[in-house]
């Protein structure tokens, strides 16, 4: 089974941003955890702080990839092309966020891609990725 990550804008500084908010872990050292723990799994990880790119990255995982896991950070209140773009492509998308989204600002509580998305994941820390492979592994 092969999973590709995307992460949107600004999870590059994982590890240094609001690690109140986000934790102190780097996603590059988290990723190999998570490569570790699922050694049957072929998993990838992409990220941009571009929305256009966001969506090519999509778009060709559709053929490259049997699902995808996508935090796609503040982009997820405001973008209504990566939503179409996760509407049209036929392989799942589990929507996931680190923060639990609901107990914060009410712009967070917005998702363009949970209507189209095969579930939601949001909470959890870093552990949120995790559950999403979960969600393809154990299904
Ligand atoms: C986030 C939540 C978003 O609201 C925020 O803009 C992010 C990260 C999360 O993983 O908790 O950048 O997607």
């Amino acid at each position: 089974m092969k999973i590709l990550i995307i992460n949107g804008p600004n999870l590059n500084l994982l590890g240094s941003r609001e690690p109140g908010t986000y934790g102190s872990q780097t996603f590059e050292d988290y990723f190999q955890n998570l490569e570790k723990k699922f050694p049957q799994v072929e998993l990838a990880s992409y990220q941009s702080n571009i929305e256009g790119e966001i969506i090519d990255r999509l778009h060709a995982a559709d053929k490259e990839f049997d699902g995808i896991v996508l935090n796609a950070a503040a982009y997820t209140h405001t973008s209504v092309g990566i939503g179409d773009a996760v509407k049209a492509i036929s392989k799942p998308v589990v929507e996931v966020h680190i923060s639990n989204t609901s107990a914060r600002e009410e712009f967070r509580h917005r998702s363009f891609i949970a209507p189209n998305a095969k579930g939601v994941i949001l909470g959890f820390g870093l552990q949120s990725y995790e559950l999403a492979v979960l969600s393809f592994t154990e299904a």
